[in-house]
């Protein structure tokens, strides 16, 4: 698979990245079974063979039994650390925690970054991760203690560079006045299905009640050299069905999708991609199938190369109205 330098870092990384929320099984506290376990060796193992080299965790997917799992695989393959990309996030805090009265929510304190990383280190069973992600954005958040963690972190080398997920321009704007690392990620959601930071610049300044709020936050990215990650790239497989309950737009930009694949001998999980890898931010597709079949499909998409006028056709259907 073709691989990108992630901008600001030596990260070289493949094109696609290998989400690993669902690795562990369900989102409880139960041990990992040795089916669920078979099940995670079989998805790394396959995405491996096909030129991933990039994997995406955080603490709080399956409960940790993500990383745990990740974490055994590892020590199973002896060498294999220094030639993957790990990263992995905090922030996020499960109700019941630490009392049960306490609802879900963020946490970008000193002390439970600088806890969290030291959680994943531990299950991933690694002494430091490539990228370090805040989840979602904390409203409580102090940069200074952000910048402090950062800090401790980087110095105890055990987190070599620092991003940030589902943040706004504004957001990120305050973080890097604080941070003395550089931010070189915001992962954000984006698909066909969900083109929202996309559309919103075309649609700026209109007077027909299509217009939404506007952040800017790609090309604030693109300015500032973040490299834009999207998670759900396929919208849970929702992007293929031509069948169910979706919307119009969404049914024709499936049919679409089938209509391109067929066009281009390849799959649809690979043109849904090819449309985000079109996009000159250069954006990183994070897949989440745990499928072998499917991440073969997924990693399709580095060999297909969209026009300009089939990218288009695509985003256009996607909006369910023509461009202004
Ligand atoms: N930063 C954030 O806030 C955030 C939020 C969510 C996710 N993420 C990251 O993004 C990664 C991907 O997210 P995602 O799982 O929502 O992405 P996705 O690739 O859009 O969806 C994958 C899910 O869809 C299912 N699926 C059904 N039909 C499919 C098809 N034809 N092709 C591919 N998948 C199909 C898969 O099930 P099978 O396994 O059965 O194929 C899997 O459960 C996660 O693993 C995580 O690392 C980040």
């Amino acid at each position: 698979m073709n691989t990108y330098l992630i901008p600001q870092t030596d990260l070289q990384v493949s094109r696609i990245g290998f989400g690993c929320m669902n690795l562990g099984g369900l989102w409880d506290e139960s041990l990992v079974s040795a089916e669920i376990q078979e099940r995670a060796f079989s998805a790394i193992h396959t995405a491996i063979e096909h030129g991933f080299n990039f994997f995406d965790h955080a603490d709080i997917y399956t409960f940790g039994k993500s990383e745990l799992v990740f974490g055994t695989f590892l020590q199973q393959h002896p060498g294999l650390r220094e030639r993957v990309v790990l990263q992995s996030k905090c922030g996020i805090r499960f109700a019941g925690q630490p009392h049960a009265s306490a609802p879900q929510r963020y946490d970008f304190s000193y002390g439970h970054i600088i806890r969290s990383v030291e959680g994943s280190l531990s299950r991933l069973k690694t002494d430091y991760l490539d990228l370090l992600l805040l989840h979602r954005p904390d409203p409580l958040m102090e940069p200074e203690e952000v910048a402090r963690a950062f800090e401790k972190l980087h110095t105890d080398g055990k987190v070599r560079y620092f991003g940030v997920s589902n943040h706004t321009s504004g957001q990120i704007a305050l973080l890097k006045s604080h941070i003395t690392q550089p931010l070189v990620v915001n992962q954000v959601q984006l698909s066909l299905a969900h083109p929202h930071l996309i559309a919103e610049g075309v649609w700026f300044n209109r007077n027909d009640g299509v217009s939404g709020h506007t952040d800017n936050t790609l090309d604030y990215c693109r300015l500032n050299k973040l490299q834009i990650q999207a998670w759900a790239p396929l919208a849970g497989g929702r992007l293929f069905d031509t069948t169910g309950q979706a919307d119009p737009a969404a049914k024709l930009t499936a049919a679409l999708i089938w209509e391109m694949a067929e066009h281009h001998q390849t799959t649809p999980e690979a043109i849904a991609l090819a449309w985000l890898l079109r996009h000159p931010a250069k954006v990183l597709p994070i897949i989440g199938t745990l499928n072998p079949r499917r991440i073969r499909a997924v990693a399709a998409a580095d060999i297909v190369e969209l026009s300009r006028e089939v990218w288009y056709r695509l985003f256009i259907v996607s909006q369910g109205v023509p461009l202004p």
